[in-house]
This record gives C-alpha cells, sequence and structure tokens, in this order.
C-alpha cells in the first residue's frame, strides 16, 4: 500500500479562501502536506485554515503585489525549512465587454491579476525549489485560455499568456528539477461568476447552486466541474507521479474545449439515414 502523496511536503496555494483554491488546499492537506492558504479574503481564508487543522496557516496576500507574494514564500520557507509545491491560483473573471470596448486599465489589472501573479510565484519559488533539489509549480488557466467564448477578452487573452509562461519557465527550470504545469478548467461550480456579478454575502454563496446548474449543458459531461475534479489533478501534479511532466496543460473540463456536440440536425440527418438502410435492408 502506498502512503499519502503529499506526505512531509510544503505547498503554498493562492486563492485558498474559495473554490478551487479552498479545494486544492484541503486535498493537500489530506494527502499529508503543511499547505500555507495565500488570499485577499482573510475572513474565509482564515476560517477554512482554522477547520484544516495544524497542518494548515493563513497569510492575507494580494498576489498583483510582488512583496506580498515575497513574503508568503519566505514564510512557508521560514516555517517548514522548504517549499515543495507553488500553486498560482488566485484569479477573478472581470467585466464581460465587446472588444472595441475594453478600458486598457482593465485590461492592465486583468493581466496583473492572472498573469503577472503566476509570474510572481514562479520567481519568488525557484530559490527554495532549487536548494531543496526540485519542486512543482501549478499555475491555473482557463479553457478560456484556449478557446474562445468561455471568458472576456482580457480575461482570456491573460489565461493564454499563462500557459506560454508556464512553457517557457518549464524549459529553463527542468534542469534543477523544477516541473512547471498549467492546470486547465473548464465550467466549474464556484463563487467566481457572482463575485464578477457584484453579488456579496449570503447571495455570493447561493450562486454557487445557479452557476452548478447553468453550467450542466456547457460541455459533453452532463453535470458541472466541481471544485475538487481540479484538486484532485493537482495533487497529481505535485506529487511524484508526474515526476515527469512539465511544461503541459492538464485541461479537467468534462470534455468542453474538445469540440462541440453534433447539432440537432445532424442528429436528426443521422436518424433518417439510419431509418433509410433499415427500409432497403442494409
Ligand atoms: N470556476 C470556473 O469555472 C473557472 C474556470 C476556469 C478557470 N478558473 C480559474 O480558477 C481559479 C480559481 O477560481 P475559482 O473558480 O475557484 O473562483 P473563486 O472566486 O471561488 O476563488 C478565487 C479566489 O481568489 C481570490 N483572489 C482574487 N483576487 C485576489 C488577489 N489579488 N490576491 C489574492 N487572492 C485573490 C478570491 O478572494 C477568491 O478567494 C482562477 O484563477 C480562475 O480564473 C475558474
Amino acid at each position: 500500500m502506498t502512503g499519502p502523496a503529499l506526505a512531509g511536503r510544503t505547498a503554498l496555494v493562492t486563492g485558498a479562501a474559495s473554490g478551487i483554491g479552498a479545494a486544492v488546499a484541503t486535498r493537500f492537506v489530506a494527502e499529508g502536506a503543511s499547505v500555507l492558504l495565500c488570499d485577499v479574503d482573510e475572513e474565509r481564508g482564515t476560517a477554512l485554515a482554522a477547520e484544516l487543522g495544524t497542518a494548515a496557516r493563513f497569510r492575507r496576500v494580494d498576489v498583483t503585489e510582488e512583496d506580498d507574494v515575497a513574503g508568503a514564500v519566505a514564510e512557508a520557507v521560514e516555517r517548514h525549512g522548504r517549499l515543495d509545491c507553488m500553486v498560482n491560483n488566485a484569479g477573478a473573471v472581470g467585466r464581460w465587454r465587446f472588444v472595441d470596448d475594453v478600458p486598457a486599465a482593465e485590461w492592465d489589472a486583468a493581466f496583473a491579476l492572472l498573469c503577472r501573479s503566476v509570474l510572481f510565484g514562479i520567481k519568488h519559488a525557484v530559490a527554495p525549489m532549487r536548494a531543496a533539489g526540485g519542486g512543482s509549480i501549478i499555475a491555473t488557466g482557463s479553457v478560456a485560455g484556449l478557446r474562445t467564448g468561455y471568458g472576456p477578452h482580457a480575461y482570456g487573452a491573460a489565461k493564454a499568456a499563462v500557459v506560454q509562461l508556464v512553457r517557457s519557465a518549464a524549459v529553463e527550470l527542468a534542469a534543477d528539477r523544477i516541473r512547471v504545469n498549467t492546470l486547465v478548467p473548464g465550467g466549474v461550480a464556484t463563487r467566481i461568476v457572482g463575485h464578477g456579478a457584484g453579488l456579496t454575502g449570503d447571495a455570493l454563496d447561493r450562486s454557487v447552486d445557479l452557476v452548478r446548474a447553468d453550467l450542466r449543458s456547457l460541455q459533453p459531461m452532463p453535470r458541472a466541474g466541481e471544485p475538487d475534479d481540479l484538486a484532485a489533478a493537482a495533487v497529481f501534479l505535485a506529487s511524484d507521479a508526474s515526476g515527469f511532466v512539465t511544461g503541459q496543460e492538464l485541461v479537467v473540463d468534462g470534455g468542453a474545449s474538445v469540440g462541440r456536440q453534433w447539432p440537432a440536425d445532424a442528429v436528426r440527418m443521422a436518424e433518417r439515414a439510419r431509418q433509410r438502410d433499415r427500409e432497403r435492408g442494409r
């Protein structure tokens, strides 16, 4: 029998107060890791860390601030002597706008939150990982970075940029045994949509069920993605099971990015063809 996948490891997870990041932090602790949960949402982050017990701790981090990210890495290393896994996951969707309406400030803010933050995470994780002889860096991308129509222009462009940053960093850091991969969610039932719509409090919490129902038909698999679907994949990327995997996108989207399903017209044509074949005795 094998033991927990991350026994004795130290991990830092950003955006850990909610949704995918919260599920990743929870799974990592269950798999034996010590986890520093980082987020701007102090209330939820502190509560989750308390729930997870002594292997978890919360730190307020705004991932758009380089000093915050550097400080969090320093805390993890100081406390545990090492950093084995860095999960750059914090994010928000931003407003849907037509391309000729996108303000420069919104574009820059999206890139600072979704892409520059990943650079900071990689940049500051390298030294302790080199010192420890290796590590795993994970960035949360999105199907919106691979296909059109899944997010606003700035969001999709920033997530696409994450994929390329991960690839170039992965190649540079491979000799140090530092692996860098992008975890790519499809539609996942979290607070991200409600948050983008400006909801707060109970209404924001309730929005997750509405999003879950809406997402049932987004992808070939007839259910919404759940944060734990992504957390299971993150455990794989963080653990030795993926020891020879680097520079890749691990897409967890129920088939959304593969292609569309047959349109209703095509289904009817195929049924007619099958009926004709039967009539002709084929
Ligand atoms: N839910 C989806 O359908 C979906 C799909 C594709 C990609 N993603 C990506 O997954 C990641 C997690 O999103 P989620 O769905 O779990 O959303 P969520 O809203 O449940 O969680 C996002 C967390 O990030 C935190 N955050 C936002 N800005 C921050 C900042 N500047 N510094 C630190 N923390 C910050 C929020 O406080 C929140 O706790 C994001 O990068 C998102 O773009 C989500």
